[in-house]
């Protein structure tokens, strides 16, 4: 009929995946794979409905503490990977670690993200003394650790001390994929138990995956979207691969920002109220990469309370932003940032809906 025109079949997918939180395998691929004029805004804007439904303006900072770029593990694509001979090492003290805590709640952080490399300095005893000693500083504050692969018992341990919540990036839900990015001696088969261990627990957790990074597929990608699907993390976190230069990967193209902009807008429709932060690697790939996250659907950002003069050396890869400030300029600069775009930052603990403690 003149003067009408039909939308092309991905805008309809787009309604069925926010109306039934669910697409077939080929229709996920549809979605990924659409280059059509306009798509990402529709997309987008749904994205950004479902979770100003349910979670306002609010963006939750949480504080992200670096403690150590020590690792026991060699995968491929990581700058502090065992075999990278010019990273620059270095850890922290408990000392050190609940300084910055103390210095970020001041700053009116409520939850302190303790991230690092496996190294084996960090006992499960003495994890389990920094948490205690946090939680007994700041009752009212949330700990994450991010601090990778354990055994469920220690696990186990860290929760009883008062750790809340977990992130492990599952990094890719295939396996033959997986052994393309790490060496034998890591398992994917162990990740996984991890993950399902952590939710056993009790933990909320968070997994997550690079986004274009080597020989992923949309394939790939689809069977992500069903592993978070299927697994029901409570935190999503995913973000561009980026090269480093003194890796296996040093030459390999990265993830773009378009695709990562994309994904977070379809983790959001199909899992309405997860924590989905907007990464520092989507920072680095565009220097508006977060806000155009928070645009699309990300409700969480994790500025650096990590000590000046370990900044630089936390380097997963290349180029990566927010290496030279201080942990309030940090802050400044992510709330002007996130208000740029018309959200607001916000510091309670900022739980996953299921464990709001309103
Ligand atoms: N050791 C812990 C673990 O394995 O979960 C936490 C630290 S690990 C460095 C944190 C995350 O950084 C990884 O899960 C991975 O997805 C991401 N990462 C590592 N190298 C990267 C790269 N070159 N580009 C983008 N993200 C990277
Ligand atoms: Fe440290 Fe991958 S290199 S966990």
């Amino acid at each position: 009929m003149e003067g009408t025109f039909e939308r092309p079949l991905e805008f309809e997918l787009a309604d069925k995946l926010e109306a039934s939180r669910d697409l077939t395998d080929d229709e996920f691929a549809a979605v990924l794979l659409c280059d059509y004029p306009g798509f990402d805004e529709y997309l987008a804007g749904k994205a950004r409905a479902v979770r100003e439904k349910y979670y306002g303006k609010s963006v939750y900072l949480r504080g992200l503490v670096e403690i150590s770029n020590i690792c026991r593990n060699n995968c491929y694509y990581c700058g502090i990977r065992r075999d990278n001979a010019n990273a620059e090492r270095y850890r922290l003290s408990e000392e050190q670690i609940l300084s910055c805590c103390d210095a970020g709640y001041d700053l009116g952080f409520r939850t302190f993200v303790l991230q690092g490399g496996e190294d084996p300095y960090y006992t499960d005893e003495l994890i389990v003394s920094i948490v205690s000693a946090i939680k007994e500083r700041h009752p009212d504050c949330a700990v994450t650790l991010s601090l990778g692969e354990f055994e469920k018992e220690s696990y186990q341990k860290f929760f009883d001390a008062g750790a809340d919540r977990y992130l492990l990036r599952h990094e890719t839900a295939d396996k033959d994929h997986y052994e393309m990015l790490h060496p034998a001696e890591m398992s994917f088969d162990h990740r996984m138990q991890c993950l399902r261990d952590l939710k056993d627990i009790g933990y909320q957790v968070g997994c997550g995956m690079m986004v274009g990074s080597p020989y992923q597929t949309t394939e790939h990608l689809v069977k992500d979207l069903r592993f978070l699907q299927e697994f029901k993390p409570e935190m999503v976190g995913i973000g561009p691969f980026i090269p480093h230069h003194d890796t296996c990967f040093a030459d390999r193209e990265a993830g773009t920002v378009d695709m990562t902009i994309r994904l977070l807008s379809v983790i959001r429709l199909l899992l309405p109220d997860v924590l989905l932060p907007a990464t520092t690697a989507l920072g680095t790939i565009d220097p508006r990469g977060r806000e155009k996250g928070i645009l699309a659907g990300a409700n969480v950002v994790m500025p650096n309370l990590s000590p000046s003069d370990v900044r630089g050396k936390y380097l997963l890869y290349d180029n990566k932003i927010c290496t030279g400030d201080e942990a309030a300029e940090c802050i400044r600069c992510m709330a002007m940032r996130i208000s740029s775009v018309g959200y607001e930052t916000v510091v309670s603990r900022g739980d996953h809906a299921a464990f709001s403690i309103k």
